[in-house]
């Protein structure tokens, strides 16, 4: 799982629209009460406490210290562990595991798969949204630009992957899931802090190690090259976000 150092005091502020977007993800998950929900990648804890508000027993889990505290100061039994290799004990079943905006940060999203697969109930749920392919498109080509002028190579710090609806498919069926649903979309998202503020949120890895005036440079320089494309006067910058939702059953 990436590596990148969050502040979720900042994430808060300038990356407060991801929880709330991800309601459209709790209505696909259709929570009941008295269920055992995980959630993958539970951050700072926004949805997890939606949840345990609706009377869900949840569980979540990150690889961020930072969030998994933040979660906890929530109320959200929140722990700290790798996505990759779930490992519950013998607490290991779930009605329903539930991720927003947190597979694309995972190298190894086939392996994801596998490691929800054997935490959930049999008849469980997964139902999960991340960028689908070409998120970011418009800005990942600002960065690229900018970091390989630099001489960084962009691949390596690039800590994102997002996947393509038809390989994901085939992916959740070959584990033995049932795919009920998954769509890929386009979904314009207006960021309230700006692009400078998004990327000082989620661009940490590409900027890491760049001196404080060269960071600056860089966010300019993606500014710069994103602005004809993804702001406009009247309501300031939008990203060019694509997402990939979908809702598997794990047989009985
Ligand atoms: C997201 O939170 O959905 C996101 C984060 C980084 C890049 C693209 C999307």
């Amino acid at each position: 799982m990436s590596n990148q150092n969050w502040d979720p005091m900042r994430y808060r502020k300038s990356a407060g629209f991801v929880a709330e977007l991800g309601k459209h993800l709790v209505e696909l998950l259709k929570p009941q009460p008295g269920e055992r929900i995980l959630d993958l990648g539970c951050g700072e804890g926004t949805l997890a406490r939606s949840l345990l508000d609706a009377g869900c027993d949840v569980v979540g889990v990150d690889s961020s210290p930072a969030m998994v505290e933040a979660a906890r100061a929530r109320g959200v039994d929140a722990r700290l562990m790798d996505a990759h290799d779930l490992d519950f004990g013998e607490d290991a079943r779930f009605d329903a595991v539930m991720s927003n905006a947190a597979l694309h940060w995972m190298s190894d999203q086939y392996a994801v798969v596998r490691s929800v697969w054997r935490v959930l109930a049999p008849g469980g749920r997964f139902a999960a949204e991340c960028g689908g392919e070409g998120c970011v498109r418009i800005i990942r080509e600002g960065m690229k630009i900018s970091l390989i002028k630099r001489g960084i190579d962009y691949k390596a710090r690039n800590p994102w992957t997002f996947p393509e609806v038809g390989i994901f498919s085939r992916v959740l069926e070959n584990q033995g899931f049932n795919v009920s649903f998954i769509a890929r979309f386009d979904r314009p998202t207006p960021l309230p802090d700006g692009l400078r503020g998004w990327l000082e949120v989620f661009s940490r890895t590409h900027a890491e190690g760049l001196a404080d005036e060269e960071r600056d440079e860089f966010y300019r320089e993606v500014e710069d090259y994103c602005r004809p494309r993804l702001y406009d006067e009247r309501s300031g910058w939008t990203a060019d976000y694509v997402r990939l939702r979908f809702l598997a059953v794990k047989p009985d």
